[in-house]
């Protein structure tokens, strides 16, 4: 066990004590969580073999799932071999913001960083916490997401010290995550560009400098020898709920009418179901949260890990989950929705 120091700080006010002590421990090897405008991320130098290690075994994850290596500003050649045009002119459009790209890694990133590929993802995040903290540190920070592998992402501070106190050194932050949904990983080798794990930078944005780019195929689909996810983090069970999770999807009467009949036929446990302010009205099941207003994908997407860990708290038994479209972010919101339901899909 060990001893976690949590400080809240936020991007408006910064304190500069804070940033020099968890600066200093990044650059000392430490574990230290940090705020991003995506998911809090769980942080350690991205070029300490042993650093990187011990995030793997803080969060319980797979050692060949790559990291994302954090960085403060655009001049990445320390770490990659070559930035091909699209990838600098993404970068100019989009960063800081919540767009991974994907590069050849030079030697100094040590493998245990990369999972043992030749390739590292980048990101440059917009949280400025978490971009003093890089700066400061003098070293870029790798990060996944700041939960126990397979747990919903956490998208504030008390979900981090749930999930993490007493495996890391420091957990800092307080800002409220903006997208609540991890970054848009884009594979930068490869020409097109390919969308390994959609996010909050959309293909139509992505558009604008590559009109050939494209989605992984397999992103939407339960894996299937047809259908292999390219990101390695894409095949692992995640983001899930304790209780098990289905999705509802058709026209909006009859995703209602079918799920308040699964309400009604159900003998025992707590039902939690899962909705927009639209429709909470309509359900009389146990406990019924609504993920924000049906046109505002992006406040239905920041609200749906937090929800997912809100059902755990509350002890349900089952949850229903209306389902979104998968235009824009929706294709993001919709690939994690689908993961924690372990694709158990009720079409109506
Ligand atoms: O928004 C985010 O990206 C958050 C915050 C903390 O920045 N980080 C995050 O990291 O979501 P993580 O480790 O939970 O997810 C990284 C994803 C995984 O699906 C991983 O397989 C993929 O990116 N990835 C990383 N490096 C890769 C590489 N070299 N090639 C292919 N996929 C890669
Ligand atoms: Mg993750």
């Amino acid at each position: 066990m060990k001893k976690t120091k949590v400080y809240e700080i936020f991007s408006d006010n910064i304190d500069l004590d804070i940033i020099n002590e968890c600066s200093k421990a990044i650059e000392n090897g430490e574990l230290v969580v940090i705020p991003t405008e995506t998911v809090y991320g769980l942080g350690a130098n991205a070029l300490n073999k042993d650093a990187v290690d011990n995030i793997f075994k803080a969060k319980g994850r797979p050692q060949d799932n790559p990291l994302i290596i954090h960085v403060s500003n655009k001049d990445i050649h320390k770490y990659v071999k070559r930035v091909p045009k699209v990838a600098s002119e993404l970068m100019d459009l989009y960063w800081p913001g919540p767009l991974t790209l994907i590069f050849e890694k030079e030697d100094i990133v040590p493998y245990n960083t990369s999972g043992g590929l030749e390739t590292i993802g980048v990101r440059m995040p917009n949280n400025k916490v978490a971009l003093d903290i890089i700066q400061n540190s003098g070293v870029p920070i790798a990060a996944p997401s700041a939960n126990l592998s397979g747990k919903p992402s956490p998208t504030d501070i008390d979900s981090c010290i749930e999930d993490l106190m007493g495996r890391v050194d420091y957990i800092v932050g307080g800002d409220e995550c903006e997208f609540g949904l991890e970054s848009t990983v884009v594979d930068c080798t490869s020409d097109p560009i390919c969308i390994l794990r959609p996010g909050a930078i959309t293909i139509d944005m992505l558009k604008k400098v590559d009109e050939n780019a494209y989605i992984d195929p397999a992103i939407l689909h339960k894996e299937t020898n047809d259908f292999k996810p390219k990101a390695p983090g894409m095949k692992y069970r995640h983001y899930a709920p304790n209780a098990p999770l289905q999705i509802i999807e058709g026209e909006l009467d009859k995703t209602i009418e079918k799920i308040n009949e699964i309400v009604q036929n159900r003998k025992d446990g707590k039902i939690g179901v899962i909705c927009t302010d639209e429709t909470k009205g309509k359900y009389k099941a146990d406990i019924v949260i609504s993920l924000g207003n049906s046109n505002d994908i992006q406040q239905i997407g920041s609200n749906l890990f937090k929800t997912l860990r809100k059902m755990d708290s509350l002890n349900v038994d089952y949850i229903l989950c209306e389902s979104f479209s998968e235009e824009g972010i929706g294709l993001a919101l919709m690939n994690r929705l689908k993961k924690a339901a372990a694709y158990n899909i009720l079409k109506v």
